[in-house]
């Protein structure tokens, strides 16, 4: 009896690699840039963060998942296919919302997708518009189908990036720097999107925020000067930090002191004092009065980790400049 060819044509992957990645590395201006070093990653179902400062090398990282760049070194498969040699099959697969995202100015959103999802191989006119019906209301831009790109605020054209990349109902999603020139509300609400997408496909994001990917992210990878140095769950961060973070109030004077010893992560003025928020390397004194924090956010659990590698300067670029939000004194 003749056997179905299409079941042994598709590669077998297991569902916690639905992204591999073994020993990529990449160089540009040939070889004279090593911009990845022997990566190796996996990413399964879920809402999964990729962060890193300015340079790290995430969009590189990105556009190599992405097909968009051959790596120099390693082997890179997207639900078993390798990403340099079945370029066709990784694309149908994935949906990717790059850096800059701004085209399409004059046409109208719905208009968009649906050209969109025409060039994705989408043919049947009443499945279409379906999808992109539905589309656009997992994405909360049902309302604005009819105006133009260039009308809608800059959260609602992130939004639309993400609806372009999921049109084609693709099993993988990567976003990088979606949230860069957005509010806090339309981070949030971006980082909510990210969470139910994650419930059932593989979402990458890339981001140099770590408020961005909080508590609904699965797992962080931290992607330092090219080398993944951490991928753990964000609470797996957030005990590393624990005993690093630290309070003290003292009067305006005395804040200078502070601020040349440790990284400080706020500074709430409240009449003639201020409460300082700060990361110590247990290397200093604490000053007098300092309290441990119990439960130190994400943002700060990162500082801490990029400290202790000598790196804090870089994990405290470009961060959110809001200080965290009070914790609530033990009983
Ligand atoms: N096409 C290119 N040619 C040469 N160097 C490049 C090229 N693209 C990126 N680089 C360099 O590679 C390094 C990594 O860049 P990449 O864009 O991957 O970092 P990133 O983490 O995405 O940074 P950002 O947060 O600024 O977007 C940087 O030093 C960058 O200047
Ligand atoms: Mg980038």
């Amino acid at each position: 009896m003749i056997q179905p060819v299409t079941s042994s044509a598709q590669p077998r992957f297991s569902p916690d690699r639905a992204i591999e990645i073994q020993a990529l590395s990449h160089t540009y201006n040939r070889g004279r840039l090593e911009v990845l070093k022997e990566i190796n990653l996996n990413f399964g179902t879920g809402f999964f963060g990729l962060l890193g400062a300015n340079g790290a090398g995430k969009s590189t990282l990105m556009r190599i998942l992405c097909t968009i760049l051959k790596p120099t070194q390693g082997v890179v498969r997207v639900h078993g296919h390798d990403v340099t040699k079945e370029i066709l099959q990784v694309r149908a697969l994935l949906g990717y919302l790059p850096q800059t995202f701004g085209a399409w100015r004059l046409h109208r959103t719905e208009e968009v997708l649906d050209t969109l999802a025409r060039l994705s191989g989408m043919r049947d006119r009443a499945h279409r518009k379906a999808r992109v019906e539905e589309v656009l209301e997992m994405v909360g831009l049902s309302d604005v189908a009819d105006r133009k790109v260039k009308k809608l605020s800059g959260g609602m054209v992130r939004r639309l990036g993400v609806a372009q990349a999921l049109v084609h109902e693709p099993q993988v999603i990567i976003v990088d720097e979606p949230t860069v020139g957005l509010d806090p509300e339309e981070r949030m609400r971006f980082r909510q999107l990210m969470t139910r997408l994650g419930t059932d496909r593989t979402i990458l994001q890339s981001t140099h925020i770590v408020a961005d990917l909080g508590g609904g992210c699965q797992e962080i990878a931290i992607l330092d000067e090219g080398q993944v140095v951490f991928q753990d769950s964000p609470s797996a961060l957030l005990s590393e930090a624990e005993g690093t973070v630290f309070t003290a109030t003292v009067e305006h004077r005395g804040a200078p002191l502070i601020e040349a010893a440790f990284e400080i992560v706020s500074r709430i003025p409240r009449g003639s004092e201020m409460q300082i928020r700060f990361v110590s390397d247990g290397n200093q004194a604490l000053p007098d009065g300092a309290e441990q924090v119990d439960k130190p956010s994400l943002e700060e659990a990162y500082l801490a980790f990029m400290l202790k590698r000598g790196r804090a300067e870089a994990a405290r670029e470009n961060q959110e400049t809001n200080p965290p939000a009070e914790q609530p004194k033990a009983a």
